[in-house]
């Protein structure tokens, strides 16, 4: 089965043509970042408009790219939510204007469930059931049990920042980039041999018996690390980067303990991070329990996991049924 998805959630138009929810067959992505990094954050019109620039030419290379004509899809797949209404839309009116035209079914897609299913494509074993499921991108930071295809159940979240978020906005105090220095930041702390400051910011929420996470309180401690004792800056994002993995990788294994689950899967942007990974993957190993990471490629926001997501899920919607929604939860799966 061969479906054809769009992704075009926030800055990122993508598009992708899977085979049986697991092969790329071709994907095409065209990004506003760039933009967003000259005015240090994503002005919702600005990434909406770039994507009423891209989406045409993105459908058309992924196509050209496949060698294939419409009759070789089975169903269209698109994004419709979480994320900015604007961005959203064009995806979504795009992937129906298709649907209609070309005859095909339309699967309507979360866009967080999209980040699980990186863990599917290409994967050398298929992730076994139930599974806890660890969310961690820019707006979201989610523990979910996974039951099955379709089957999930929001366990506990971020109160406040998102751990992207944390990231993004840490990497802008300390002068480190503007716009999504997540990554910058990282490797910024990976340049030091050793955590000169171990310990010396919070881990917040890391004892308390629920899985909620809460990262906004960590900003300010950073602040007043640095500004007071006036710390190499990349001491400050290791540091930082430990309290987050430590809190993220301590609550996620407390939670695969309690729901007695054997298999741990990660997903969204910040499961590219290395420290995150490598411990996560350690303290599985310990406990015995299978640990699926996405591959890097497909961390970040694309279409390909939203078709697997689709073919995975395979529910299609009249077409009149089928609505951005910029504030979908986790549990109402689509
Ligand atoms: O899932 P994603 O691509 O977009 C959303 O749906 O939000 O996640 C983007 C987030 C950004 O906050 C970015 O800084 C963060 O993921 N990120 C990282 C790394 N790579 C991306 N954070 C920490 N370390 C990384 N290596
Ligand atoms: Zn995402």
């Amino acid at each position: 089965m061969n479906i054809f998805a769009i992704e075009s959630s926030c800055d990122e138009t993508a598009a992708a043509l899977v085979q049986d929810g697991v092969h790329e067959i071709s994907s095409f992505l065209a990004t506003s970042r760039e933009l967003h990094e000259a005015t240090g954050g994503v002005v919702p019109e600005v990434a909406a408009r770039k994507q009423v620039e891209f989406i045409l030419p993105v459908i058309e290379q992924t196509l050209e790219k496949a060698k294939m004509t419409k009759d070789a899809i089975d169903a269209i797949a698109v994004t419709v939510g979480p994320g900015l209404i604007g961005s959203l839309l064009v995806g979504v009116e795009a992937a129906k204007t298709l649907s209609l035209f070309w005859q095909k079914p339309l699967i309507p897609v979360n866009h967080l469930v999209g980040h699980i299913y990186a863990n599917f494509v290409d994967a050398p074993k298929a992730p076994e059931f139930p599974a806890l499921v660890l969310i961690v991108s820019g707006g979201h930071t989610d523990l979910v049990l996974m039951r099955g295809h379709g089957d999930l159940e929001y366990i506990g979240g971020t109160i406040d920042d998102a751990a992207g978020e944390a990231f993004d906005k840490t990497a802008r105090l300390l002068g480190i980039s503007k716009y999504l220095g997540g990554v910058k930041l990282s490797q910024l702390a990976a340049t030091c041999e050793t955590n000169l400051l171990a310990g010396q910011l919070p881990r917040p929420k890391i004892h308390d018996d629920d899985f909620d996470f809460s990262f906004s309180g960590l900003k300010t401690a950073v602040r007043r690390l640095y500004e007071t004792q006036k710390p190499p800056v990349e001491q400050v994002a290791l540091e930082f980067e430990t309290a987050v993995v430590d809190v993220l990788v301590t609550k996620t294994m407390r939670a695969a303990e309690k729901l007695k689950v054997k298999t741990i899967m990660l997903g969204g942007g910040v499961s590219a991070n290395s420290r995150l990974r490598r411990e996560l993957e350690a303290e599985a190993s310990i406990r015995s329990l299978e640990l699926h990471v996405p591959p890097l490629r497909l961390c970040g926001d694309n279409a390909i996991y939203i078709a697997s997501a689709a073919y995975f899920n395979n529910k299609s919607f009249p077409l009149n049924k089928v609505d951005a929604d910029p504030s979908l939860n986790i549990d109402s799966v689509l």
